[in-house]
């Protein structure tokens, strides 16, 4: 709680503003967020679904020739719809193994622990409520067995570019040599297709950027006005980089009584709220060498517009 209050207040207090997106997912922000995930322009997740729903086989093959025991680390779970493929199958397969599920939301974690062992019988699993490096340095402790990281939905975007080697090298150093790592990335397309996955028609994205304005009037008796704020996506075809923004419509001053501060807003001012970044194969293959793992492969959707690349911990 303080440390959402401090980040809260530091990303008010700065020029320009922002306010951190992980912050999003409370338990209207998780449902928002499950909403968008089923809208007809956010096709990141139908093809993520397409690659675990058609290539599950393969991807536990490849697990399984490269490390006979291990453990399942989900950073960033929500409601596991494309990892839960993975799981059924190597539960099916008799393989022994915990799944420790990943995230900042109570409500997720609390709905998979819930939900999950009943949907998947067999299924062994932990839930770890906080901080990604936090928690996967917590499975660490919990278990010495070799790990398997998922990193889905293609979260790694939500991280600025020069943060994104810095992360995943954080993640190569909690990890042993030969654990491997499967991330998902959202590749470079066309522009118009990008955008308007961060613009749905229905306003659910604009409606989950502005549940965070909601949350923090809640958590932090605070008084922002929603409707003075406009709802801004914009997508660099150049850096890859597609970025939401929420705009000020106002001259405002916004109150929040629980850190008995306030905040002025020009007309026209943005709050930087989240990044999509965006990326080439080329891009992925250079991350994955800077920062400490081998590329094993990738495996994409057909249309070419995801993919789970997996890589193994490298030599120090
Ligand atoms: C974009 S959703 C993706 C969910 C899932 N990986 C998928 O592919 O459908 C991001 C999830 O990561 C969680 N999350 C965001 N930032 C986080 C952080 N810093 N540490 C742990 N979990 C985080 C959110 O609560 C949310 O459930």
């Amino acid at each position: 709680m303080k440390g959402f209050l401090n980040e809260i207040l530091r990303g008010l207090r700065a020029c320009p503003k922002y306010l951190p997106a992980k912050y999003f997912y409370d338990e209207t922000g998780d449902r928002l967020f499950q909403q968008i995930m089923s809208s007809p322009e956010y096709y990141l997740t139908r093809c993520e679904y397409e690659i675990f729903s058609l290539k599950t086989p393969a991807i536990a093959d490849l697990l399984q020739s490269h490390l006979p025991l291990f453990d399942l680390v989900e950073l960033g779970a929500g409601d596991c719809l494309k990892s839960r493929f993975l799981l059924k199958e190597l539960v099916h397969r008799n393989l022994s193994f915990t799944f420790y599920p990943v995230d900042i939301s109570a409500n997720v974690i609390e709905q998979l622990t819930q939900t999950l062992p009943e949907a998947i019988p067999g299924l062994k699993l932990h839930g770890l409520n906080g901080e990604y490096l936090a928690m996967l340095e917590k499975a660490r402790q919990l278990s010495d067995r070799p790990k398997v990281v998922l990193f889905l939905g293609a979260n790694i975007g939500n991280l600025e570019k020069d943060q994104t080697g810095i992360f995943l090298a954080q993640i190569r150093a909690t990890l042993k040599k030969g654990d491997l790592l499967c991330i998902g990335f959202d590749l470079k397309k066309d522009p118009d297709i990008i955008l308007s996955a961060y613009n749905d028609k229905a306003g659910l994205t604009r409606a989950f950027n502005l549940n965070l304005l909601k949350r923090i009037n809640r958590e932090f008796e605070a008084d922002f006005d929603l409707t003075a704020f406009k709802h801004f996506p914009v997508y660099d075809p150049v850096s890859g980089a597609c970025r939401s923004f929420l705009i000020s419509l106002k001259q405002q001053r916004v109150n929040m009584k629980t850190a008995g501060e306030s905040f002025c807003f020009e007309p026209y001012e943005p709050v930087f709220m989240e990044i999509s970044q965006k990326y080439s194969r080329d891009e992925i293959l250079a991350l994955a060498l800077t920062s400490g793992f081998r590329p094993l492969t990738t495996f994409c959707d057909s249309k070419h517009w995801f993919g789970d690349a997996i890589w193994e911990v490298d030599d120090k």
